[in-house]
C-alpha cells in the first residue's frame, strides 16, 4: 500500500486488530458469540428479558479489554496519524467498530466508535452518560442512574440499534482519499458498506487481515496479512517520506 503525506486517509477497523492484543474476534473458531448466542447477549430485547446477564457479559469484556495492551498495529496507526497531522490534523479519521480502548492507548486522536464503548454507560430514561468505573465494580448488580434510579445499560449499540453519529462518519469518508479497512469480516452493515460509498466517489480502497472479508470483490487493494505484520511497515515507509 502506498500512502503519502498529501492523502487524507479513512481508517476502518473492526475485531481482527485487537486479535493479536489477544481480545476475541466475533466470527470464526474462538469467537466471542461461542458459548453465547447473539439474541441472548447483544440486543435490546436480550437486555430486556435479562439485564443481569447482559451486564455480567459487558462486565467481562470490559475487564478482558482492560488486561491488554495496544498491539504493534493500533501504535502504526497512532504513527500514521502523527504523520498526517504534520500536513492537516484532519487528514486522518480512524472509526473503529470495536469497543475497546486500545486505538487511545495507542495513541490516536481523531477516533470515532461508532459500535459504542465498553468504558461508558447511560440512563435507560434520561440518556445520561457514565463513565464511572465503579458501575462495574459489581458485575452481579444493575446499576442504576443517580439522578432518576432508571436502570442504565453498557453504551454499545447492539444487533437492530443504529450506530453512532453515521452523519460524521459519513462526511469524513467524503473527504477522504483512501479508505483503509483493518480486520473486518464485511459481514455488518453499515460499516460493511463503507467501501462501496468509497468506490462510488472514486476513492481508493485497501483492505488488511490474514482472511477475505465477504466484500473483498469491492476492494481496489487486499493484503492478506494480519495487522501487525502489515501496518509497521507502512507507517515507517510514510515516515520516511
Ligand atoms: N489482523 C487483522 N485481521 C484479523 C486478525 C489479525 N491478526 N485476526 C483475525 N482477523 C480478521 C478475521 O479474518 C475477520 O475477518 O478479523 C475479522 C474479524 O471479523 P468479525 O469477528 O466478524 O469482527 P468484526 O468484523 O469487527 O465484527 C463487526 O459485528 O458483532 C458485531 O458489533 C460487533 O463490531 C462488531 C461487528
Amino acid at each position: 500500500m502506498h500512502l503519502s503525506l498529501q492523502d487524507r486517509l479513512f481508517v476502518l477497523t473492526g475485531a481482527g486488530i485487537s486479535a493479536e492484543s489477544g481480545l476475541a474476534t466475533f466470527r470464526g473458531s474462538g469467537g466471542l458469540w461461542d458459548g453465547h448466542r447473539v439474541e441472548e447477549v447483544a440486543t435490546y430485547e436480550a437486555w430486556q428479558a435479562d439485564p443481569a446477564l447482559v451486564w455480567r457479559f459487558y462486565s467481562q469484556r470490559r475487564r478482558d479489554a482492560l488486561a491488554a495492551q495496544p498491539n504493534a498495529a493500533h501504535k502504526a496507526l497512532a504513527q500514521i496519524e502523527q504523520h498526517l497531522a504534520t500536513i492537516n490534523s484532519d487528514n486522518f479519521y480512524l472509526c473503529t467498530q470495536n469497543v475497546d480502548d486500545l486505538h487511545e492507548r495507542a495513541g490516536s486522536r481523531r477516533i470515532h466508535h461508532m459500535h459504542g464503548s465498553l468504558f461508558q454507560s447511560r440512563c435507560t430514561r434520561s440518556n445520561e452518560h457514565f463513565s464511572d468505573h465503579a458501575l462495574y465494580e459489581d458485575p452481579n448488580d444493575l446499576p442504576v442512574c443517580k439522578t432518576c434510579h432508571a436502570t442504565v445499560r453498557p453504551h454499545i449499540v447492539w444487533f437492530g440499534e443504529i450506530p453512532l453519529d453515521m452523519d460524521a462518519i459519513y462526511r469524513e469518508l467524503d473527504r477522504a482519499n483512501i479508505l483503509l479497512v483493518i480486520g473486518t469480516s464485511g459481514s455488518v452493515y453499515p460499516a460493511a458498506g463503507f467501501v462501496h460509498l468509497a468506490n462510488q466517489r472514486g476513492i481508493r480502497t485497501v483492505y488488511v487481515g490474514p482472511e477475505e472479508p465477504q466484500n473483498i470483490d469491492a476492494f481496489d487493494e487486499v493484503i492478506l496479512s494480519t495487522a501487525t505484520q502489515a501496518l509497521p511497515a507502512i507507517a515507517e515507509r510514510l515516515g520516511e517520506a
